[in-house]
């Protein structure tokens, strides 16, 4: 079984691919549109968990609003550029992995995110279990996810054929992620956990397969359709809220 992949060796590479891009921006923009509709997130200051922050682009959101915010993330190189990065922020920022955190250590969060993490995992469910039990009970569990579904959409425009249907997971020397699965999967293992799914959208519905408009008008297009089928379920990453 493949492990966990600490971003140590893949850090330059992800702030440049993703955040250097479109695709952080929309990423970016979709999150904070489905978080602050959430009541009383303008009008509470919550107790914030990141799990795998990365260089920390949504906790530095959270904050900037007036949100407590515990980031961690298992990386030496992430937490020492993330570090860097929200100097000037209130965000706390730890070296941990989803494992080493539990309820008796750290409490309970009005709300935990997990994003972009769980596809980098060898056991996904046991990362959102542990992300639910640190969610206190009325807080909210963010999950974004990378969708299979997307992956084999790609390979079937490429021309790969019926081999398009035989998941290609990454060795996690690149920026494929190594744990594919797909938006059912990831709906039914957050059903499993008992809350209740309040927010469902994706994220890149169709900006892949289209050429490269202005940022708004891209903007304008994925939000109009991103909770919507079948464009929703085709999205390169998943985008799910449950409140505990
Ligand atoms: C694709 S990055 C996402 C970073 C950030 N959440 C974002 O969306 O920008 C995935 C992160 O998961 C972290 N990660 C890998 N294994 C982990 C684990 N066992 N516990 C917590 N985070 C982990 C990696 O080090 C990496 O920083």
């Amino acid at each position: 079984m493949q492990d966990d992949v600490f971003f140590d060796q893949l850090a330059d590479r992800f702030s440049d691919k993703i955040y250097g891009s479109t695709k952080g921006r929309l990423r970016l923009a979709v999150q904070q549109d489905a978080i602050s509709q959430l009541p009383s997130f303008s009008s509470q200051a919550w107790r914030v968990l990141e799990i795998g922050g990365g260089l920390g682009h949504l906790s530095e959101w959270l904050a900037q609003n007036g949100h407590q915010v515990l980031m961690t993330e298992p990386s030496e190189k992430m937490v020492a550029a993330a570090k860097q990065r929200l100097q000037l922020t209130s965000v706390d920022v730890q070296q941990a992995s989803y494992q080493s955190l539990s309820v008796e250590q750290h409490g309970q969060f009005e709300m935990v995110t997990v994003c972009a993490v769980l596809e980098w995992l060898a056991d996904p469910q046991a990362a959102l279990k542990r992300a639910y039990e640190l969610t206190a009970p009325g807080g909210y569990l963010v999950v974004m996810a990378y969708n299979r579904d997307a992956q084999r959409m790609t390979r079937f425009l490429n021309g790969t054929g019926v081999q398009s249907l035989l998941d290609r997971p990454g060795n996690g020397r690149c920026m494929m992620p190594t744990t594919l699965f797909s938006a059912s999967d990831l709906r039914g293992w957050l059903e499993a956990l008992g809350g209740n799914v309040i927010d469902w959208r994706g994220i890149r519905c169709i900006n892949d397969w289209i050429p490269d408009l202005p940022f708004e008008e891209i903007l304008q297009i994925e939000t109009a359709i991103n909770q919507e089928e079948p464009w929703r379920s085709l999205a390169r990453y998943q985008h799910i809220i449950v409140r505990k």
